[in-house]
Order: structure tokens, then C-alpha cells, then sequence
């Protein structure tokens, strides 16, 4: 955690697409706003920007994501409210597809990191929504996080490359955050999901739920129209543990 505040950084980041970083990002700043009653701030780092159309008033970025990584501009002048109550946001927008070379060119390996410090006053957490990969980006993320949020489906490749990311930390050396994977879109009348579960039994889990999907169209956390649902009981669980390993960091 960075010195003298209380500011933690949960990054949501797996190698892999499509396996519910962005759902967990968002339900997870939901849980820290409403249960942990904690200043919250979601940074969405993804040119897809999908945290920032589901919690963002206004759409249509302006081009300015990426400004905040090479220029002088002040990190808190790109905060803006989102359309949840306690619940600030960093926009993402197509700019940010040149994020990984300009990380590159700029050779500043924890400029991420920095301006992550410089918000220590005003927010207790931060959760950092990833692109996908294994980019300039993600070895910023990697850099910055103190826990690293991995959703993995049950399956033999989800797991595979969950050792492809732990391989590669510990090749890279220096130390790195600790790593919480997260079984994500469980379906249990899967013997394939079941066995794989079976192996890992002290991971938590996240079901496949309609309750879930419908934060497409609803625009909202889980915990905003379904808070009594399975899934967002396990979100508030996730957000608990995530809590307890902060303590101990
Ligand atoms: N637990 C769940 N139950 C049902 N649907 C889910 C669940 N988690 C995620 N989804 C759906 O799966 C799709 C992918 O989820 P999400 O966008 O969170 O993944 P992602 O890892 O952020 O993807 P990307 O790599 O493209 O950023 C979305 O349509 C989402 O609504
Ligand atoms: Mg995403």
C-alpha cells in the first residue's frame, strides 16, 4: 500500500479475454463504495472502455485517456463522478490503444504507479479494469497493484495461463503483488467446471447468472437491482477476502 495513506490498488488483469474482468472491476468497486464505505475510484485502462460505458453519464470519450500517461496534465482533472453514488471513474476511450507503445517509448516503468500515489489523499481504493494480455500496460498494472484480482473460467486453458502470468513473475524477478485467482462464470452442471473447482477448493467463485448479464442492459453493479442475488452475495464475499488480505499487506 502506498506510504503514509490508506490507498490500496486492486487490479483486475488476466492474459486472457472475455473472462469477467471488467464484471468483477465494476461489482468490486460497488462492494468497496457500499459495504467497505470506502473512496472509491475505477480506473478503466481498456481502449474498449466497457466500465466506463456501463458506469460513465456521458458517452463518447474525448481522446484524452492516454494524455494522462505523457503529459504534465493533473490526474484528478480526469476524475469524473460516475452514475454511482460513491463510485468515481478514470474514463478509457480509443486513445488508450496506443498505451503499450507509448509505456515503451516513455521507459518510465512505474509512471502508472506514480500517479496512483499522487491520489493517496483522496481515495482508500482504486480498481484498475485491464485490457487483456501480457503488454506494457499489464507490466504497469502488475507494477502498481497490491492484489492482482485474476478471473479465471474453470477450464484446463484458463488455468494454463494463470501459470503463464505466475511464470512469468517470478522469471521477471523483483517481487510482485499477490495474486487472488477467482473462479469466474461457474456453472456447476458442468463436470468440467465441477472438476476443475474440485482442485482448488479455497478459491471463491463467481456464478453464471442472468442476474449478471443483465448489467449490460441495466447499466448498473449487480448490487444496485439484484443485491440479494447469489452472484452479488459472492461479489460482496470476493471484496471481503480481498479486504482481509489487504489487512495483511
Ligand atoms: N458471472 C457471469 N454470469 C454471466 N455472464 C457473465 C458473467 N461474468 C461475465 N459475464 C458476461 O461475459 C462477457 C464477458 O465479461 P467481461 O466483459 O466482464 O469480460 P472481460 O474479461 O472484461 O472481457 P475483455 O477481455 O473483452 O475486457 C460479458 O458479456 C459479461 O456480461
Ligand atoms: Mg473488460
Amino acid at each position: 500500500m502506498s506510504k503514509g495513506t490508506n490507498l490500496a490498488t486492486i487490479a483486475v488483469y488476466s492474459l486472457k479475454g472475455g473472462v469477467g474482468k471488467t464484471t468483477f472491476a465494476v461489482n468490486l468497486a460497488w462492494a468497496s463504495a457500499r459495504n467497505s464505505s470506502r473512496r472509491t475510484l475505477l480506473w478503466d485502462l481498456d481502449p474498449q472502455a466497457a466500465a466506463t460505458w456501463m458506469l460513465s453519464a456521458n458517452n463518447g470519450g474525448r481522446d484524452e485517456a492516454q494524455a494522462i500517461f505523457s503529459k504534465d496534465v493533473n490526474v484528478e482533472s480526469l476524475i469524473r463522478p460516475s452514475t454511482v453514488a460513491g463510485i468515481d471513474l478514470i474514463a478509457a476511450d480509443t486513445s488508450l490503444r496506443g498505451l503499450d507503445r507509448l509505456f515503451f517509448e516513455l521507459g518510465k516503468k512505474k509512471r502508472l504507479a506514480r500517479l496512483i500515489e499522487q491520489l493517496g489523499k483522496n481515495y482508500d481504493r482504486i480498481i484498475l479494469d485491464c485490457p487483456p494480455g501480457l503488454t506494457e500496460t499489464s507490466e504497469q498494472v502488475l507494477r502498481a497493484a497490491d492484489i492482482v484480482i485474476v478471473p479465471v473460467i474453470p477450464s484446463p486453458l484458463s488455468e494454463r495461463a494463470l501459470g503463464e502470468v505466475a511464470r512469468y513473475l517470478v522469471q521477471r524477478g523483483g517481487g510482485h503483488a499477490p495474486i487472488l485467482p477467482v473462479y469466474s462464470m461457474v456453472d456447476r452442471r458442468r463436470r468440467l467446471h465441477r472438476t476443475a473447482i474440485e482442485e482448488n477448493p479455497g478459491w471463491p467463485t463467481v456464478p453464471m447468472a442472468s442476474a449478471v448479464e443483465m448489467m449490460a442492459s441495466k447499466r448498473q453493479p449487480i448490487g444496485e437491482y439484484a443485491v440479494t442475488s447469489p452472484a452479488a452475495k459472492q461479489f460482496a464475499f470476493l471484496w471481503q477476502a480481498i479486504e482481509k488480505r489487504l489487512a495483511k499487506l
